[in-house]
């Protein structure tokens, strides 16, 4: 959470940090601020509330120079505030610091610089970074920084200025992302990638406890112990406009309609001459006893997709699991255990954390990230990577769509493996998954269907959605998009469950999603849409069956995969237009729904 950028060189730096923050808001917009330094001294404009907070804040009381350092803030310690904004200054405003992260012995070294004098103005974790900066300070930055980091625990990207070394924007960084933009008119650090994309696609990843030393023509990098070290930058292929509205009025809803290109991509990249082909052909099944997918929120939800699909093509064992119960269960794994970690940032510090804890035990790791020299992407033994592009709306929708192909590509190659399909089964499973791109385009000259039936949804106080096998895993991500960005209450249920307990929660009204597009179920699930129906619910049934007829409490939306497997990669967009309107429809604040950040770095 939070997002941090920093800049040096030729530019007016306030709008080009002010730029990057926009790129960030997706990561914590608590609150905004800037620092820059010019002629030798530091200026600090920060605002509680949106970035245009801060904006109007810097019309008042306008800042130029040409180095700089901004933050958007996710509240962790302290309310969010004036006082609580990054950037933090120390006692004497000689040194500015931005953090994203957690210091977990901050209230020790509080109450040490406490005892010797030092008054601290805010209630965050981060302004000792900025105190103790100071408090070391004698005269040489990276001496500070080196000094600094020795005494902090927990995780930080952080960037530095310095007004007694006015050309030097200093960035470290443990177990939380930062990155190094190269450009000719400058250098950035940035918490993500799409922060900088305006102006340099050259990127150099900063490993835990290096150090950047960026200089408006120059950037240098140094191990903790000040050997300077050589990094080669890396293109990223992502354009600046993919990171763009591009017209429309929300990201998520650009987001949705990029899917189905983002299907093409991220199938084509699993097949010859694709890039993620070579690693994928490379895992051996045999070597493996069992699968382990885990991952958070909607990631996880893919993992549950996975595991339906793969136990069904491969008859292989496979294990769905949260990434914060994963961390600390214990689980049985060993060498034969391939762990499958999914995530989009790349960077959730549970499901890193369950990476680590699955590498500690011996297994296998395969991450399938989006975010390129992320650290999930990093520290896993096999890395692929999702063909999604920058996603900026905090609801998934994109790169849940791009894990579930890339999960498909898996689940044939396993099979493969184990012998489960013949060549000409396996080549006519590709063949299906090849069309369904196609499939999910020509599901949008629907989308009028959609969003009238969510005019009529905004006003619910409770949705339920129920499903069996590959649509209960779907259930579950309409239901989470939903009440993440309506804030309507709602809830998922394996379809037979409901009568265990919920059921006494449908009332004359209640809204019911059900999904049937597994056939050898459709008869189970349609018969928990009866039992809802006659208990006064009225329903929303999304099914590639034709047996049912609609009714004016039962509502269908059909859908026809090419083939039964694929069917959750086209329920899913449904559902996904489903939240957005009913959100758009309540007036929400779609891309960056209340309490939420799209990177979630904290535990
Ligand atoms: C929901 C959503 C979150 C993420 C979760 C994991 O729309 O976006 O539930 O799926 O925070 O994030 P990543 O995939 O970055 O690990």
């Amino acid at each position: 959470m939070c997002g941090i950028i920093g800049y040096v060189g030729t530019e007016d730096t306030v709008p080009i940090i002010l730029e990057g923050l926009k790129k960030l808001e997706y990561r914590g917009y608590d609150s905004a601020g800037l620092a820059i330094l010019d002629r030798g001294a530091v200026s600090v404009v920060k605002q509680k509330g949106r970035l245009t907070a801060l904006e109007e804040a810097l019309r008042q009381n306008p800042l130029t120079g040409h180095i700089g350092i901004g933050h958007t803030r996710w509240a962790t310690h302290g309310e969010p505030s004036d006082t609580n904004s990054h950037p933090h200054l120390g006692s004497q405003r000689k040194i500015a610091i931005v953090h994203n992260g957690i210091i977990e012995n901050h209230r020790y070294l509080r109450e040490t610089l406490e005892r010797k004098g030092v008054v601290f103005h805010s209630e965050t974790d981060s302004e000792i970074v900025a105190q103790l900066a100071e408090y070391y300070h004698r005269g040489d930055i990276m001496d500070t920084v080196i000094r600094v980091t020795n005494a902090l625990e927990g995780s930080y990207a952080l960037g530095f200025l310095c007004a007694d070394d006015p050309d030097k924007l200093i960035a470290v960084r443990k177990d939380n992302p930062l990155i190094i933009g190269l450009s000719d008119g400058g250098n950035f650090i940035a918490s993500d990638v799409p922060a900088v994309l305006k102006h340099t696609n050259k990127i150099c990843y900063l490993e835990d406890r290096e150090i950047a030393v960026l200089e408006k023509d120059r950037v240098t990098f140094y191990s903790r112990d000040r050997e300077v070290i050589h990094k080669t930058p890396e293109t990223i292929s992502w354009n600046f406009e993919s990171a763009e509205k591009g017209g429309y009025k929300h990201f998520m809803f650009k987001e949705i309609m990029e899917q189905p290109r983002v299907l093409r991509d991220t199938i084509r990249s699993a097949l010859p001459g694709g890039t993620n082909h070579a690693v994928i052909e490379a895992l051996d099944i045999g070597r493996y006893s069992q699968i382990f997918f885990t991952a958070c929120g909607s990631a996880y939800n893919v993992s549950m997709v996975g595991k339906y699909v793969l136990e069904r093509l491969c008859r292989f064992p496979v294990t769905a699991d949260l990434a914060s119960e994963f961390r600390y269960r214990d689980a049985v794994i060993d060498a034969r255990t391939l762990v499958i970690v999914i995530s989009q940032s790349g960077e959730t510090a549970d499901s890193i954390a369950a990476l680590r804890e699955a590498k500690r035990k011996g297994a296998d790791t395969l991450a399938i990230v989006n975010v390129v020299g992320s650290t999930i992407a990093k520290e896993a033994d096999h890395t692929v990577y999702t063909m999604a592009g920058p996603e900026i709306a905090v609801a998934t929708t994109k790169a849940f769509s791009a894990q579930l192909a890339l999960l498909y590509l898996l689940a044939v190659r396993f099979a493969r493996g184990l012998g489960r399909v013949t060549p000409p089964e396996e080549a006519a499973l590709l063949a299906d998954l090849e069309e369904l791109p196609d499939q999910a385009e020509a599901l949008f000259a629907h989308v009028d269907r959609i969003q009238q039936y969510a005019a009529t949804c905004f006003n619910c106080k409770s949705i339920f959605f129920i499903g069996r096998n590959v649509d209960y895993a779907i259930a579950l991500e309409g239901s989470l998009k939903l009440k993440e960005i309506s804030y309507i209450h709602s809830e998922a249920y394996a379809g037979g469950e409901l009568k265990h307990g919920t059921i006494s929660l449908i009332e004359e009204g209640t809204l019911v999603v059900a999904i049937a597009c597994t056939e050898r179920l459709y008869g189970k699930t349609a018969s928990n849409v009866e039992q809802v129906l006659s208990r006064g619910a009225r329903v929303l049934f999304l099914t590639s069956s034709g047996e049912t007829e609609e009714t004016d409490c039962l509502s269908l939306l059909p859908i026809r995969p090419v083939s039964e497997w694929l069917a959750p990669s086209l329920s899913v967009i449904w559902l996904q237009l489903f939240s957005y309107y009913v959100a758009v429809y309540k007036g929400c604040d779609i891309d960056k729904p209340r309490n939420l950040a799209k990177s979630v770095t904290v535990e």
